[in-house]
């Protein structure tokens, strides 16, 4: 489908991070061993079986990237083969079929050129939400896969994840719930891990924090991530660590952040377990990595029953974090060289 070129009358720089109903989502069905041809539609909302096992047994993932657009008025993804491959990893994980990476790619083509109205113009510091998921549909019981599958890919027009504009440092509480077992579902993208998390959520807000910031069930001593990113931590010592641990998500922008700080800025980078408490005071910046959080710096974090602040004043951005974030955000909005090869040009 040709895009429709005029822009929608939205105030983009006043966007939050909530659902905007755009034109067209991609559709396609998975059926006795076979992708069905997909296609753009225009109805949001599916039509699924009241035994669906995506509803009951969460059988079901989903991923999250953004479209932008350059100085240059292209329209670019950031290194969505690696969205492909991680909800393929998801996807075997919980007993689903794999989406080919063609038909992943596709999909989300053609939902951001189908909905170029509705991509944030560049410089308004919005971005095109994008918002792949598959699920088990179909009439089923029994705790036993799906016979059925929907890969449907969603777009919408997004602004900052959290409240706090621009690059404002965010505050985390220590959550009293586990977020994910060693050996289970936390270094995948399922749904599943998200509804334990909400109240965990709603406990961190309480307590006047961004977010909620999990420690590894095993012993509660090393930091995991944060709700909804992966944390990166710059040390006093100049070096920028972030947790290694297999019950967190594989985050892409943390992949991409630790490899900026490497090859252009020269800084030492190591995935290590951080225990919390004992590392603390040598913590120089914090920040919270994803797509949708990109690099939020992180000022204050609640453990313990009182707030510790990460060096500075507590809100203020630490002059790291920030070149990382110039540097990440120029790279993905195309505004330098695209060294690394990362952006995936969408043709309108
Ligand atoms: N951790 C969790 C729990 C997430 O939901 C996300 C968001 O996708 C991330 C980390 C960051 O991952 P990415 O940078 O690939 O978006
Ligand atoms: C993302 O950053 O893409 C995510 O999926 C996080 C989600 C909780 C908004």
């Amino acid at each position: 489908m040709d895009a429709i070129l005029a822009k929608k009358p939205l105030k983009w720089a006043e966007l939050g991070f909530q659902y905007i109903k755009a034109d067209f989502r991609y559709s396609a069905v998975f059926q006795k061993g076979n992708w069905l041809p997909g296609n753009l539609i225009s109805e949001e909302n599916l039509n699924i079986h009241e035994g669906a096992p995506s509803l009951h047994y969460a059988q079901q993932c989903f991923e999250g990237m953004k479209a932008q657009t350059t100085q240059d008025g292209r329209v670019v993804l950031f290194r969505p083969t690696l969205n492909s491959e991680r909800m393929n990893r998801t996807a075997s994980r919980l007993l689903m079929p794999e989406v080919p990476q063609d038909l992943f790619i596709k999909a989300v083509e053609e939902a951001v050129r189908a909905n170029y109205a509705w991509i944030p113009p560049h410089g308004s510091g919005a971005a095109l939400y994008v918002r792949p998921m598959l699920i088990g549909v179909g009439e089923n019981l029994g705790l036993k896969p799906a016979q059925a599958f929907e890969f449907r890919v969603f777009v919408s027009p997004v602004g900052p994840y959290y409240k706090s504009s621009g690059l404002a440092a965010i505050s985390l509480a220590v959550s009293e719930f586990d977020r994910a077992a060693p050996q289970g579902t936390g270094s995948y993208k399922a749904g599943a891990n998200y509804a334990g998390g909400l109240l965990a959520t709603l406990k961190a807000q309480e307590l006047g924090a961004s977010e909620a910031l999990y420690l590894d069930s095993a012993s509660h001593r090393f930091i995991d991530e944060a709700g909804s990113a992966n944390i990166v931590i710059l040390l006093k010592s100049g070096e920028l660590i972030t947790p290694s641990s297999n019950a967190i998500l594989p985050s892409i922008t943390r992949r991409s952040v630790l490899e900026i700080a490497a090859e252009q800025f020269g800084i030492k980078t190591e995935e290590r377990a951080i225990d919390l408490r004992i590392e603390f005071d040598s913590f120089a910046e914090m920040s919270a990595c994803g797509t949708a959080a990109v690099l939020s710096p992180v000022g204050r974090v609640y453990f313990d029953s009182e707030w510790h602040i990460v060096n500075g004043d507590g809100y203020s951005v630490g002059p790291v974090m920030q070149k990382l974030y110039d540097s990440l955000i120029q790279l993905q909005r195309g505004e330098v060289e695209d060294k690394f090869g990362w952006l995936h040009e969408v043709e309108i």
